[in-house]
Order: C-alpha cells, then structure tokens, then sequence
C-alpha cells in the first residue's frame, strides 16, 4: 500500500506516479480520476473508491469502458450534510457569522430594536433543490420548525415520500419564486452546472436565503455575487465554491454570505464512517466481491471473476 499523507490536495503529478501498477486506489473529491489517471495506472486496475459521495471528479463511463469499478460513499454521510445545510440556513437568516465579526470588531454597540434584522426560519417556506437522500433529510428537519416543504427533483418520488414530509412539486422556477429558503442537494453534471444563474438568481424573493451543500459549480457565483450586493436575495450560505478552492471575491466581500470551507460531511463520526465505507468498497473489489456501494453495476456483470 502506498498512503500520501500531505497536507492538502495531492498534486496531480504524484497522485500519476503513485497509482501505476495499482490494483486499486482510493482517491479523494480533489483528485481527478480521468483517461489520464486510469491510463497512468495501468490495466491492473480493478477499483477506484471514492471517499465521498459526489464522484463528479469520476469519469464513471471511462471506468466501466475499462473495467474498472467505481465507488463512492452514500448513506454514512445524508444526516450529517443535512444538519450543515440547516446550521446554514439559520446562519445565514439570522446573521450569526456577521453578528460573530461584528462583536470581533470592537464596536460600540447597545441592544436597539432595528439592529441586525434577520429572517424568521420557523413557519417559512423551504424550496428542496433535488429531492434524494440529503435533501428529504433536509426536510425532515424543517418539519420541527413548522416550515412548509416545496421540492423539485428530475424524478418524482413515490406519493407516500411526498406525504410523509408533508411536500409538494413544484418546477423549479415556481419554486424558486415561492421559497424563503433554498437549499441544493443535487449532483453536478453538465444539465446541474449553473442550475442556478443570474435569471433564476432575480426570481426569488428579495427576503430568501440560498443555501448550498452539494457542488460549486452548481450556482454561478459570479451571477450570486451580484445578487447578494443588489439586495436581489437576503442571505446566501455556501460550504462549496464553484473554483474551490478559491472563492469568487465577490463572495468574500458580501456580509450576507455565510461561507464554510466544504464542511458539509466534516464530523469525527462520518469521516470515520465514509473511510469504512471506502475501505470496505475497495477490500471487496479485490476479493472479487460485490462492492456495497458500487456506481458502475456494468463492470461488475462484465467482469472476469479472479482476474
Ligand atoms: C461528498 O461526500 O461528496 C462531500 O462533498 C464531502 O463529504
């Protein structure tokens, strides 16, 4: 086994070298498992776990055509996500990180009934952008705040999911118009990457927060940037950046964005439980068993069992 134990993201060239001749590895969102990757591994490959559940830095396709299982890390990580996604909307509505610096600053300040006025979240509106395992946790949770649950999704969910968090369909722009909250759950692919541009960005409410826990890229930051600084939405609160991990500056300029450094599965608990998870993927790929979370069931089927 070879471990890199580096600060940070693995640079690409050593992440190259170290997987040739590999029987599988286990790669993190920030390493790029391409044509590139797999041909500097070699045809040994068997596996490539993913120590996340987003495995947009996989090109899936390009390991099925090889023969190469992928797999990431769902389940372990759906309540721990979900309670970021909350921790951000109530942040971001009532102005905890900017309240947090304003105290830090040293100003002067007495209680006044107009200071830092924020958004009530019980008995609002939450619009779920993508309505799977992190998002109907989501709603779970903003059912003991009263909150009235909108969701759109590709694919509806059987009536009884519907039912049992009290939700209703919407397509996204109604969604979009009728929300206070909106809180995104989906994966980035290209139909996803810039779901939420400056024309959806001027359909909500002058008084909703956005929130965002899945992928950057998702939201054009630029087009938000601009929206926070217009007054066009209250609040924004982000844990993924569409250049990360760089953060566009307008962002950083905004008081109304609450912004975390991709922190959304960041628990003792989870990690711990996302580096079973992973392990077990990969153990049982090299003993020629099913991996338990396997995104590719095709290269299973087509595989030479012992090779
Ligand atoms: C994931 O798993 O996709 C998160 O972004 C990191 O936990």
């Amino acid at each position: 086994m070879t471990l890199y134990d580096g600060e940070g993201a693995m640079p690409r060239e050593l992440l190259l070298a170290g997987v040739a001749g590999v029987a599988g590895a286990i790669t993190l969102l920030t390493d790029r498992v391409d044509e590139e990757f797999l041909d500097a591994a070699g045809p040994q490959l068997k596996v490539v776990a993913n120590y996340a559940v987003g495995f947009d830095n996989i090109d899936v396709e390009a390991c099925t055509r090889r023969g190469v299982l992928a797999c990431n890390t769902p389940e372990v990580l759906t309540e721990t996500t979900a309670d970021t996604a909350f921790a951000l909307m109530m942040a971001a509505a009532r102005r905890v990180a900017e309240g947090d610096r304003f105290i830090r600053s040293g100003t002067a300040w007495i209680w006044g009934p107009l200071m830092m006025l924020g958004q009530d979240v019980h008995h609002a509106t939450v619009g779920i952008v993508g309505f799977g395992r992190i998002g109907q946790a989501l709603a779970r949770r903003v059912g003991g705040f009263a909150m009235r649950v909108l969701y759109h999704d590709t694919a509806r969910p059987p009536a009884e999911v519907e039912r049992q968090f009290g939700a209703e369909y919407r397509d996204l722009d109604d969604l979009l118009r009728e929300s206070d909250f909106v809180s995104l759950h989906v994966s980035l692919t290209p139909q996803t990457r810039h779901l939420i541009n400056a024309a959806r960005l001027a359909l909500m409410k002058p008084t909703a927060v956005l929130v965002n826990t899945s992928r950057g890229p998702v939201i054009d930051e630029q087009a938000l940037a601009q929206a926070l600084r217009q007054g066009q939405l209250f609040a924004a609160g982000l844990d993924v950046f569409e250049r990360e991990p760089e953060v566009h500056p307008g962002l950083l300029a905004c008081d109304n964005a609450v912004l975390l450094p991709h922190l959304g599965s960041a628990t003792v608990t989870t990690r711990l439980a996302m580096a079973d998870l992973a392990a077990g993927n990969l153990l049982a790929a090299l003993e020629d068993r099913r991996p338990p979370a396997l995104l590719n069931p095709h290269a299973w089927e087509r595989r030479t069992p012992g090779v």
